[in-house]
């Protein structure tokens, strides 16, 4: 198993024996690129995760292996600045936001690995930033909140990734609960559990194994623009701070003092908003059909007016509407590239999983992967 590998790789490289921790990947059922608007999200955390082993070496040194890449990597504690080393950066910017707070981080030895397929929306970064924070945090019994540690790792992401991500990703991953999703107001931070019992159903990820580079430069273009819409539309209206206080009508109302691609921006993340609360509503009721129509429309919006998706998501999602049993589909995290999210009946998982993998192969010369799901718990300590 792969705790006991990392245990073996850690004792071998450092001598001592670890604490394991594990930190989740996370699905999102609905509510995509609302988070960094102040709105609603429907995240929950799954069974692809990384395990940290972990301890203190008293030698003021940070000494990181990852275990997937065979890399190692080592720096002073005191000399805690971004690398080269891509995946270190993760790790040492939540060591940058320990130190911000006054949390000094002595000497530490970490050997990491996991099953979280990278590039794919399933948020291995904030899995890799979560988990590290909250091993540092149970290490050094500093005995900051959950909360502080999803905030410490959102900023870790922002000035060592580069990324200006929302909240939904690490607090999905920190706060996740086996068979249930996350109702999360990334506005006030009040959550709520859903249990998913989706009877007969259940949800399928299928992986374009694509990741465009666009991603993190139209990403952060998508939050200025946004930003845009607000500082226009408060004009009207002291009181909208984000796009969360925006409804369909207020928008349509002021729709001519936005440029034509701002009001685009600007509609998708206004009626994601809207189809996050409707999606609540369909679960509690059980209504399946109208979480699926309300994914599909989802997708609509991401594609056509957030300009986030790419062909390979497109074409994915458009096979699965010739399936009469998937009920739903749609790309799934920041975009452009990544897994499509289907919500489908279980015993069509091997038939449309077969179908999805010949015509994908076909169109792109690409073998796609399928994952299903189980909702899974949060970071934490293992056992
Ligand atoms: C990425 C970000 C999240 C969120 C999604 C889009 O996963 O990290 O904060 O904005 O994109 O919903």
């Amino acid at each position: 198993m792969l705790r006991e590998k990392l245990i073996d790789k850690f004792t071998e490289l450092f001598h001592s024996q670890p604490e394991l921790f594990r930190s989740p990947g996370r699905i999102n059922i609905i509510g995509e690129h609302t988070d960094y608007n102040d709105g609603f999200v429907f995240p929950a955390a799954i069974n692809k995760e990384i395990f940290f082993a972990v301890a203190k070496n008293n030698v003021e040194k940070i000494r990181l292996y990852s275990y997937d890449l065979n890399e190692f990597f080592e720096t002073n504690i005191l000399k805690i600045s971004k690398s080269t080393c891509h995946w270190a950066n993760y790790l040492l910017g939540v060591i940058a936001q320990f130190h911000k707070e006054n949390t000094q981080i002595q000497g530490i030895d970490c050997v990491f690995g996991g099953n979280i397929p990278l590039g794919a929306g399933l948020s291995s970064s904030a899995a890799l930033e979560n988990g590290f924070a909250f091993a540092l945090n149970s290490i050094f019994n500093f005995s900051k909140s959950k909360i502080n540690l999803v905030k410490i790792a959102q900023k870790a992401e922002h000035e060592y990734a580069g990324v200006q991500c929302g909240i939904m990703d690490q607090f999905a991953s920190m706060y996740g609960l086996e068979n249930m999703a996350i109702k999360l107001d990334c506005r006030t931070l009040e959550y709520e559990y859903a249990p998913l019992n989706l009877g007969a159903y259940t949800f399928l990820l299928c992986n374009t194994k694509v990741s465009h580079s666009l991603a993190s430069s139209e990403y952060n273009i998508r939050r200025r623009q946004c930003e845009e819409g607000v500082a226009i539309l408060k004009k009207f209206d002291s009181k909208i701070t984000a796009l969360r206080d925006v409804n369909s009508l207020f928008l349509e109302a002021y729709k001519e003092s936005l440029s034509a691609l701002i009001y685009k921006r600007c509609k998708f993340v206004v009626s994601e908003n809207e189809r996050v609360y409707k999606a609540f509503k369909a679960l509690e009721t059980n209504d399946l059909y109208k979480l699926g129509q309300l994914m599909y429309q989802s997708h609509k919006g991401l594609r056509n007016n957030y300009e986030v998706s790419c062909s390979e998501l497109d074409f994915l999602v458009e096979e699965s509407l010739k399936n009469s049993n998937v009920l739903g589909a749609r790309m799934m995290g920041g975009g452009f590239g990544g897994c499509t999210l289907n919500l489908l009946r279980i015993n069509e998982i091997e038939n449309f999983s077969q179908h999805i993998i010949d015509s994908y192969k076909m169109k792109f010369g690409i073998e796609p992967e399928i994952y299903t799901v189980q909702i899974a718990n949060g970071t934490g300590a293992c056992k």
